[in-house]
């Protein structure tokens, strides 16, 4: 299923909102991979896929926790962002490149499932708190 961005998923900040769109883009992406499964080596797509994620983990958080301390996000919140995107840095890094040669659709399809839950759980709720914080701040006389 290819997902579509949706304004009420902002964060209130045009940056987040462009880097999470990006990775929907990933998504989309490697659902398209996932639907394929017609047996063709795809080793060099799916390795540049998981290169992109790394690096776009890197950019992203950095981003999001530079806006946490500029903003005075407080403390509990922060915390909860930075054990999960320490989470998902580490997932990454935990996925070894030649079990993704032995069974390619197995490593993408749980792939696809990983980024699932984490654009339900950590952009849609996680993330979204942070942004109902930067609208209110926004708001505030
Ligand atoms: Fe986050």
């Amino acid at each position: 299923m290819v997902i579509k961005w949706n304004d009420k998923y902002s964060c209130f900040d045009e940056t987040i909102d462009a880097q999470h769109k990006k990775l929907i883009d990933m998504i989309n992406e490697i659902n398209e991979l996932a639907e394929l499964d017609d047996g063709y080596d795809r080793y060099d797509d799916i390795v540049r896929i998981f290169e992109g994620l790394k690096d776009y983990a890197v950019y992203h958080f950095s981003y999001e926790e530079k806006m946490f301390e500029e903003n005075g996000y407080d403390s509990f919140n922060t915390k909860i962002q930075k054990l999960e995107h320490n989470g998902f840095v580490k997932k990454l890094e935990s996925i070894d490149l030649y079990e993704i040669d032995e069974d390619q659709i197995g490593a993408v399809r749980d792939l696809l499932d990983f980024l699932s839950k984490w654009l339900d759980h950590h952009i849609l709720d996680v993330d979204m708190r942070f942004g109902e914080f930067l609208r209110e701040k926004h708001e505030r006389p």
